[in-house]
């Protein structure tokens, strides 16, 4: 029998990430009936009682039913939480966050000597399966919890390991960089708009095009600028507007961007948790 089909797996937190992340799982071999998931009020839970999961207001019920904990607060409330629920953890328990810039340290620290505690970031295109997420294991997390968690987690999408120092290079690229995509997408549709296209069917055809070229990017394995010069006629037009982006010093902006998404992700780090908002 499939390990993860006997899993049980709570969520704390009800809100966008905690739901994409409960869609991904259930797409595996988690059962909807071996998770649950609180929340204060319950104006998110129906959509996971609409999936077949569990739904309670007790963050301590969650956290005693599961061998998997995902904490899906925003990270001022994640010293609140883990408070809340420390009696409860034992060396049974594997405890996820996903707020953005709590530290590993800090999750320890709030929590029982020798938990097992995971930082993960996710991405918000988890909710279509097609997330980028990347971890990183505490002290006390074994190699086998993060082999456990990846397999929980290969349906939200491509989910990689690796030392906390990168989580915040991830954030700004990848949890950020989902907006500056969205950005990207929405100036391609507004230039098409400019140049007579109704915007609905510029939005319909900008859309397409960056999902078209995410996954010919992803599948092909190609470099970017390999597969940019292949769609790059001498002459042609592909050429006169990449020179137009390159003269509005675009590749420096969004370089700019990831840097300054993950300075801020390490600043939030720095101060103390009550004080992170994302
Ligand atoms: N959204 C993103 O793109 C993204 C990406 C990476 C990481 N993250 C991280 O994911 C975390 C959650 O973000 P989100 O966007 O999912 O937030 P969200 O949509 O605002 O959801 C937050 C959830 O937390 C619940 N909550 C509040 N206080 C609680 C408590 N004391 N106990 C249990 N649950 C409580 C809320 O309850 P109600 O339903 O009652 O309001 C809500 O369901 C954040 O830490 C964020 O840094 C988000």
């Amino acid at each position: 029998m499939d390990p993860d089909s006997q899993l049980k797996v709570g969520f704390i937190g009800a809100g966008h990430m905690a739901f994409g992340i409960a869609k991904g799982i259930l797409a595996g071999n988690v059962l909807p009936e071996n998770v649950k998931v609180s929340a204060p009020s319950s104006r998110n839970l129906k959509r996971f009682q609409e999936l077949g999961i569990a739904v309670t207001h007790s963050n301590q019920e969650v956290v005693c039913g599961s061998h998997v904990v995902f904490v899906a607060v925003k990270p001022h409330l994640v010293p609140l939480v883990l408070c809340e629920i420390s009696q409860h953890v034992t060396d049974r328990h594997v405890i996820v966050s996903v707020a953005a810039g709590v530290t590993l340290a800090t999750l320890e620290e709030l929590l029982p000597e020798n938990s097992a505690v995971v930082r993960l970031m996710p991405n918000l295109p988890c909710v279509a399966q097609e997330g980028a997420l990347l971890f990183a294991r505490g002290t006390d997390a074994k190699p086998e919890d993060g082999a456990r968690l990846r397999s929980l987690l290969h349906h939200c999408g491509f989910v990689e390991e690796g030392p906390e120092a990168w989580i915040d290079v991830h954030t700004g690229l990848s949890g950020s960089g989902v907006a500056f995509v969205y950005l990207f997408a929405e100036a391609l549709a507004e230039g098409a708009v400019k140049m007579g296209m109704p915007s609905a069917l510029a939005q319909s055809v900008a859309s397409q095009t960056v999902l078209g070229a995410g996954r010919l990017l992803r599948d092909s394995g190609k470099h970017p600028a390999q597969l940019r010069s292949e769609v790059c006629t001498p002459g042609g037009t592909t050429i006169y507007g990449l020179h137009a982006l390159e003269r509005g010093g675009v590749r420096a902006s969004v370089m700019s961007a990831v840097e300054s998404a993950t300075e801020r992700a390490r600043e939030l780090g720095r101060k103390p948790a009550a004080g992170n908002r994302k």
